[in-house]
């Protein structure tokens, strides 16, 4: 069960590849070497922080979990260039039906393409890399493309639609309205004080990330 999963999650690998930006590793790409890969910083580890750092999970909040919040931290479970050792491919790939499976019911499991990002990023070394942020587009901001992505990348872990962990959930353009309008989103993601940080691993979304929401914001919201 495991392998097919993950033999699924490869051909999904590949297509997430084509799909996902591009993203530059600077420090030791080889000469004329392949400089697609997955990002750390920007695509793995917040969808480890926001559907397994979680508040009485992997946040350090019960001592007996392992914390899983920075790069040291996720690498305890992952064995670099091998998917199948890696204890953290094995618990998101389990049968559903399991104990073992992660996030544990009622959160929602990750998707075949968070799967495929993770495990990708694996085969390629789970290298702490970063992404250049040269190629953000803050321009031509949608829901559908941007919003939508920032949203399930960073933040619906805890606020999904099935019982959000964090009583609010931000998994349409409806709802990401409203939290802006009623609950102060923006002032949340930027960290601005009196509210709470959001994400509340500390690990702020990035500026390209914060000026394409404030974008959509100043559009006044489309359902684009
Ligand atoms: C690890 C879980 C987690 C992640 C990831 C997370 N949040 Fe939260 N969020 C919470 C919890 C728990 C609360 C309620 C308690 C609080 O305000 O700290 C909350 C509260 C909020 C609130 C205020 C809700 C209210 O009722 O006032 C907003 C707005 C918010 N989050 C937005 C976001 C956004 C946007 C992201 C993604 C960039 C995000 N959160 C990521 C757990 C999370």
């Amino acid at each position: 069960m495991v392998l097919r999963n993950v033999l699924t999650a490869s051909i999904a690998g590949l297509s997430a590849m084509l799909l996902v930006s591009s993203c530059k590793h600077e420090p030791e790409l080889p000469p004329g070497g392949n400089i697609t890969e997955v990002c750390f910083e920007t695509q793995v580890q917040p969808i480890i922080n926001s559907n397994c750092a979680v508040s009485g999970c992997h946040d350090g909040s019960d001592g007996e979990l392992p914390v899983l919040i920075t790069y040291n931290d996720i690498m305890r479970e992952v064995e670099a260039g091998k998917p199948n050792d890696s204890e953290l491919l094995e618990v998101v790939t389990k049968n559903q039906g399991s104990e073992e499976f992660m996030p544990p019911s009622p959160r929602t499991p990750l998707t075949a393409e968070q799967i495929a990002l993770i495990e990708t990023w694996i085969l390629e070394g789970a290298k702490n890399t970063t992404c250049a942020t040269t190629d953000c587009d803050s321009v031509n901001v949608t829901y559908s493309t941007t919003i939508a992505g920032i949203m399930s990348t960073y933040c619906t872990g805890c606020h999904g639609t099935v019982s959000p962990s964090a009583g609010l959930s931000l998994s349409s353009q409806a709802l990401v309205a409203a939290a802006v309008n009623n609950k102060n989103l923006v002032g949340h993601v930027n960290f601005a004080s009196g509210v709470s940080p959001m994400p509340p691993s500390g690990i702020k979304l990035s500026p390209c990330n914060l000026a394409q929401i404030n974008k959509w914001v100043s559009e006044g919201m489309p359902n684009n």
